[in-house]
């Protein structure tokens, strides 16, 4: 059994009793629950037992919490080794469920969970919703994909748990969305920001104001989205835009999340995860505030206990603010997957998204597209106009400035094409910023 959890006393009036907590006592709880957590896996997970072993370290070896640094790393690629149930620690009867994330190729990474894993990631998401502004009573719209992505059935429980009224409407058929969102008036929606915009859309198609829609709170994540997204959003919708966080192999939405009050970067759930942000190259730990990748280690699952999982995601660790025991992570600008490198230059499709949003015609649609020409690699950025600032000839000077901001802020020269309303593909759920048409094995 797992340590037992702080109960979700969001449900009443107040914060649950980690949020209240002091740094010192959240601490202090992550030191037992590591503790609980690497034995656990030494006992019951072989490919941890023989990890440790190779790395000569033991569950005794932990006296401090910095003593996780001691113990190796979890990437990926142990996911696929192990598939399907290979780092799975309980029995597989003791499974209640699975879920599971495609990723681009080859086999889904499969995750479990024990009935307490689900309640405890259904109690995470009952405080990151409420932290969203989300309140007991409420009507909210899921349009996060259901199955084996942990997002659609991941919020829903965790909206149940919060006391609210669930439409389980998932991703796809955004013309019926509009309808719902109409005829149902829910308060909140929990979606991608790059489907929200699509339902944005849908809006204008239908002919409504989004802005007299009942949706008061948007709850977005799954993908990396700006501040000037944030913005993009909440003028359209006149919304409370907040960022979700999670990943399917640490547990799914609600490892992470933006408080309304603040939106200042996402509060990790630290009494359920132990966070690190470890520099890519040299795998060794950066003192907060320093931007790196961010490693989680779980504290409390039973079924899918996973020990300092390198997610990719770049970001820094920072000081809790509207929950001040708990450290807060940077908006997640990017992957080290994302990355595009451009002639020696890295750039991300948030910068391009960051850029666009700054321009009075875009409305944050957009494609970037690598090719090859001759022996150069170069890259196209294919955005759409507004629907009410298009001239019918591709706004050559708007590219232009475009392509000259890009040049100055990122150093990199970048093809610029702005294409009429709604001929670029849309999201339903997560997008796909980068299209790399680059021939392949060269
Ligand atoms: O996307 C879980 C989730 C669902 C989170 C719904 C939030 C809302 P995966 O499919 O395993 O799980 O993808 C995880 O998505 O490593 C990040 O690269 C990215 N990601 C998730 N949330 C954010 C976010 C879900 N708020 C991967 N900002 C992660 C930026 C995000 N990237």
């Amino acid at each position: 059994m797992a340590p037992t959890s702080t109960a979700p006393d969001s449900l009443k009036n107040g914060l649950d009793a980690a949020e209240r907590a002091s740094r010192d006592e959240i601490q202090a709880l992550q030191l037992q629950r590591l503790s609980w957590t690497l034995n656990h896996v030494y006992a019951n997970v072989p490919f941890y037992k023989a990890k440790f072993d190779a790395a000569g370290v033991h569950p005794s070896d932990l006296k401090t919490l910095s003593d996780i640094a001691k113990f190796p790393f979890t990437v990926k690629t142990d996911l696929r080794d192990t598939y399907p149930f290979g780092l799975i620690a309980v029995p597989r009867e003791k499974v209640a469920r699975i879920h599971g994330s495609s990723g681009t190729t080859g086999k889904p990474v499969v995750v479990a969970y024990t009935q307490a894993d689900i309640d405890m990631w259904a109690g995470l998401v009952a405080r990151s919703l409420r932290a969203a502004g989300i309140r007991p009573g409420m009507m909210v719209h899921v349009a996060y994909g259901y199955g084996l992505f942990t997002g659609g059935l991941g919020a829903h429980y965790g909206a149940e748990r919060l006391g609210c009224t669930v439409v389980p409407i998932s991703g796809g058929m955004t013309d019926r969305q509009v309808q719902l969102i109409e005829d149902f008036k829910p308060d909140a929606i929990l979606v991608t920001p790059s489907y929200m915009l699509t339902i944005l859309d849908g809006f204008a198609k239908a002919g409504l104001d989004p802005r007299k829609s009942s949706l008061r709170f948007g709850v977005f994540g799954a993908e990396p989205w700006t501040n000037a997204m944030r913005a993009e959003i909440e003028r359209s919708f006149a919304m409370d835009a907040t960022d979700i966080y999670g990943l399917s192999e640490v547990m799914g939405p609600g490892v992470a999340q933006e408080c309304v009050e603040t939106k200042d970067g996402l509060h990790i759930w630290e009494d359920h995860f132990l966070a690190e942000v470890i520099d890519p190259e040299t795998g060794a730990v950066l003192p907060d505030g320093e931007k790196g990748e961010l490693v989680f280690t779980s504290l409390t699952k039973e079924a899918f206990p996973i020990i300092r999982y390198r997610t990719r995601d770049l970001t820094r660790l920072l000081p809790g603010t509207a929950r001040p025991g708990m450290r807060r992570m940077e908006k997640v600008t990017g992957r080290s997957d994302d990355m595009i490198i451009l002639r020696g230059v890295n750039v991300f499709p948030t910068q391009i998204e960051e850029i666009l949003l700054k321009t009075e015609w875009s409305a944050g649609h957009f494609v970037i597209e690598l090719i090859r020409e001759g022996r150069m690699d170069e890259m196209v950025v294919k955005a759409e106009a507004r629907p009410d600032h298009w001239d019918g000839a591709g706004l050559r000077h708007h590219a232009d400035r475009v392509m000259i901001h890009v040049k100055e802020t990122i150093g990199i020269t970048t093809h610029v094409e702005i294409h009429p309303h709604g001929t670029l593909e849309r999201s339903e759920g997560k997008s796909r910023r980068v299209i790399d048409k680059r021939p392949k094995g060269e």
